[in-house]
């Protein structure tokens, strides 16, 4: 059995694909990793709609696609990726969140990451059924001060309305959780990213876990993958 890494005993600066649809858990479990092993989550999904709240000629572009559940062009995730990626803090490794999600994409990130020397170290997909989805995604709601994420039903604040992580006591529901996006964001995926699952298969670095068991054991398995491929 591997021993149990922490940002000091990993060898390896780690370069971790999170795969899933939408409400898989890719977010939930990527500030997990990110809390144990100082690892950076990279998410899409936040640097969009950063770029829509900033007003940006990016997130003027992204927002409408968004609101409908399409995918954003290949050219605008790809730039707000590479800017993100040159800051210095990704040095450690990194957990990509809802990226690369086109064959386009995964593509634009090999060539990226051999231009820095890096390597995928496990592309993870993230197993669940679309119907439990639109539940998961329906009921989410995060911290408007640190982010923390939470659900109506499956993960609340241990003291009501109060944030777990920073004690915060507003929250907000993204405008894009609503049943009719949902679905939109799950066609995408399976006409999209679905393809992925096989590409990284072909390159040895995928790995799948059960994505429809309690947060906690997700974390565990995820933790014995990333254990494994910075030893
Ligand atoms: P993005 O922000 O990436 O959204 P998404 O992929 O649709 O994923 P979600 O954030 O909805 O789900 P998640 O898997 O992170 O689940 P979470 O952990 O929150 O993208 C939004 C949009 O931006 C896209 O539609 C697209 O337009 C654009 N975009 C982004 N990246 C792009 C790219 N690369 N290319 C093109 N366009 C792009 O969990 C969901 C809920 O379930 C939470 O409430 C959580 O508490 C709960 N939960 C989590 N795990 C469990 C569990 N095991 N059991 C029970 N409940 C759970």
């Amino acid at each position: 059995m591997s021993e149990t890494m922490t940002p000091e005993t990993m060898t390896k600066a780690a370069v971790l694909i999170l795969l899933g649809p939408p409400g898989a858990g890719k977010g939930t479990q990527a500030r997990m990793l990110e809390e144990r092993y100082g690892l950076v989550q990279l998410s899409t999904g936040d640097l969009l709609r950063a770029a829509v709240a900033a007003g940006t000629d990016a997130g003027r572009a992204a927002k409408s696609v968004m609101e409908a559940g399409g995918l954003v062009s290949d050219e605008i995730v790809l730039a707000i990726l590479k800017d993100r990626m040159a800051e210095p803090d990704t040095a450690k490794g990194v957990i990509l969140d809802g990226f690369p999600r086109t064959p386009g994409q995964a593509e634009a990130l090999d060539a990226l990451l051999a231009e820095q020397g890096l390597k995928i170290s496990a592309a993870v997909s993230m197993e669940v059924d679309d119907a439990a989805m639109v539940t998961r995604v329906s009921g989410r709601y995060t911290c408007a001060d640190c982010g923390e994420g939470y659900h109506d039903s499956f993960k609340q604040p241990a003291v009501d309305g109060c944030c777990d992580k920073c004690g915060g006591k507003a929250f907000k529901r993204r405008a894009d959780d609503n049943a009719e996006t949902v679905g939109a964001r799950l066609t995408a995926y399976h006409a999209s990213t679905a393809p992925l699952i096989a590409y990284y298969g072909q390159r040895g670095v995928l790995r799948k876990v059960d994505g429809m068991g309690a947060i906690d054991s997700i974390a565990a398995d995820l933790g014995r993958i990333v254990d494994e491929v910075t030893a």
